[in-house]
């Protein structure tokens, strides 16, 4: 077991990777918190897990929400070993369409709401002198996608975070993270069109789509002690695309 006694907290993990992650980390050992905006997908995907899944309502993008919860996390279990950001919506509009509103609201979540999740975070894992963060990117975030600049340009953020986190967090013996999967199959990719996912599926070199255990297999091995020096890298889990 390579997170035994661990306690992790999971953003989005009601559902898609966030839940594939929690699962994988129970069957390591670990108590996990799955916090999410969607209370009845959580309250029922914590229920699914088991003892060792406990759900918190969590809207990332509420910095007072996030604090307290966050506190409320490490004054229960006494300690936050493993935080997984993987919170994330798509907005996707040809940018000559795209709003300020839909540009916005997905830079809130998914990049200033990463920042929120971890700087509370962090500050008990200073105290505690250790901790391993995983923050869920995407391979557009490297490569870019048309109509989606705003989530492209949300998970290029969040790979320029990883790096600076890593940078200021190495001597406290916390490692800071990113993983950039390309296409998994959860509702996210399920909303494309039968022909775009052919289009992808024919780019990609192992020829199927990831699950959400390929990408669960790496946020296990990161976030435990076995990933103790690796830090500031940012790892597809792609079937191959990026390169
Ligand atoms: P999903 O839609 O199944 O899961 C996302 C979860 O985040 C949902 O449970 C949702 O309720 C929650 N969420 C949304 N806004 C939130 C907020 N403000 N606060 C807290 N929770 C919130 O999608 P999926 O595919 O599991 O995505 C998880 C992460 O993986 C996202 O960051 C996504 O960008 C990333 N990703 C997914 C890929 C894919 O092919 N599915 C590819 C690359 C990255």
């Amino acid at each position: 077991m390579l997170l035994r006694g661990n306690v992790a907290l999971i953003t989005g993990g009601a559902s898609g990777i966030g839940a594939g992650i929690a699962r994988r980390f129970i069957k390591e050992g670990a108590v996990v918190i799955l916090g999410d905006v969607d209370a009845q997908a959580g309250q029922a995907t914590a229920q699914d897990l088991g003892d060792h899944a406990l759900f918190s309502t969590l809207d990332i993008s509420n910095e007072d929400n996030v604090n307290a919860v966050v506190k409320g996390v490490f004054n229960e279990h006494g300690k936050i070993d493993i935080l997984i950001n993987n919170a994330g919506i798509t907005n996707d509009r040809l940018l000559l369409r795209m709003t300020k509103e839909d540009w916005q609201r997905v830079i809130d979540i998914n990049l200033t709401g990463t920042f929120l999740v971890t700087r509370a975070v962090m500050k008990y894992m200073i105290k505690q002198r250790y901790g391993r963060i995983t923050n869920i990117a995407s391979i557009v975030g490297l490569i870019g996608n048309p109509g989606q600049a705003n989530y492209s340009a949300s998970k290029a953020g969040i790979i320029g975070f990883t790096k600076a986190c890593a940078k200021e967090l190495a001597g406290r013996s916390i490692t800071v993270n990113a993983i950039a999967p390309g296409f998994i199959d959860t509702r996210m990719t399920d909303a494309l069109s039968d022909e775009i996912k052919e289009q992808y599926k024919q780019a990609i070199p192992v020829k199927r789509f990831g699950t959400v255990d390929d990408v669960a297999s790496l946020a296990a091995y990161l976030s435990s002690q076995e990933a103790s020096y690796i830090t500031g890298q940012i790892i597809c889990v792609d079937g191959g695309m990026v390169m």
